[in-house]
């Protein structure tokens, strides 16, 4: 069974992030066709990039390097969840990236987004080079989600509706269709 990794890539305290990677989560496990990994920076907690050497050298120093690159190395396709902050992705998401390179070479990921108008557009737009940077392969479909406070319910949870819904159906299929292509390549 591929390993799916799901990287919440937002930190603040009462952050919305939470419950709608959750919903992500949550879909995944009941979609039965990963072994899961739910990987919250939060509590990963790197500090900012601070290794001496380019992360393509594997050459890494710090436990917290090592750590993290056991974990991306053992995952096979992602998911990303991350919010629009000014235009563009908050750097959590992107920090986590920079620590290491080969790790997620030729790996298939989708973004999960939110913002306010845009939905969390500019985000994923801006983050789409840095991962052709390293080497993954997005879906074609993506979730954007415009002001998700409104679908948040009394008991804290995300309720998606039918577009989100769909769109993560074909996300999962699709990280499963990339992967069988790419793995030969890894
Ligand atoms: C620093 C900051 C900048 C933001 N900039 C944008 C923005 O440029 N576009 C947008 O649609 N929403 C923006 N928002 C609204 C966020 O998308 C919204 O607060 C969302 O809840 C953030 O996700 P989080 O709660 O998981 O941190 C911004 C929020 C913060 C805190």
């Amino acid at each position: 069974m591929p390993k799916l990794m799901i990287i919440l890539g937002s930190v603040r305290e009462g952050r919305i992030g939470l419950p709608i990677a959750e919903w992500v989560k949550r879909t995944a496990e009941a979609d039965g066709r990963f072994d899961i990994d739910f990987a919250d920076l939060a509590t990963i907690a790197l500090p900012f990039m601070d290794e001496p050497k380019h992360p393509r050298l594997r050459q890494y120093s710090r436990p917290h390097t090592i750590e993290w690159s056991t974990r991306v190395d053992a995952a096979d396709v992602f998911l990303f969840a991350f919010p629009e902050y000014n235009y563009s992705f908050g750097p959590v998401i992107k920090n986590a990236l920079d620590y290491l390179n080969s790790e997620w070479n030729r790996k298939p990921v989708g973004f999960v987004n939110w913002g306010g108008n845009s939905g969390g557009t500019r985000a994923q737009t801006a983050l789409r080079p840095v991962v052709g940077a390293l080497g993954m392969v997005m879906t074609k479909g993506n979730i954007e989600i415009n002001f998700p406070q409104r679908q948040i319910s009394d008991e804290g949870e995300f309720v998606p509706n039918e577009q989100h819904t769909q769109v993560l159906k074909l996300q999962l299929d699709e990280l499963l269709a990339l992967d069988e292509a790419l793995r030969p390549l890894r």
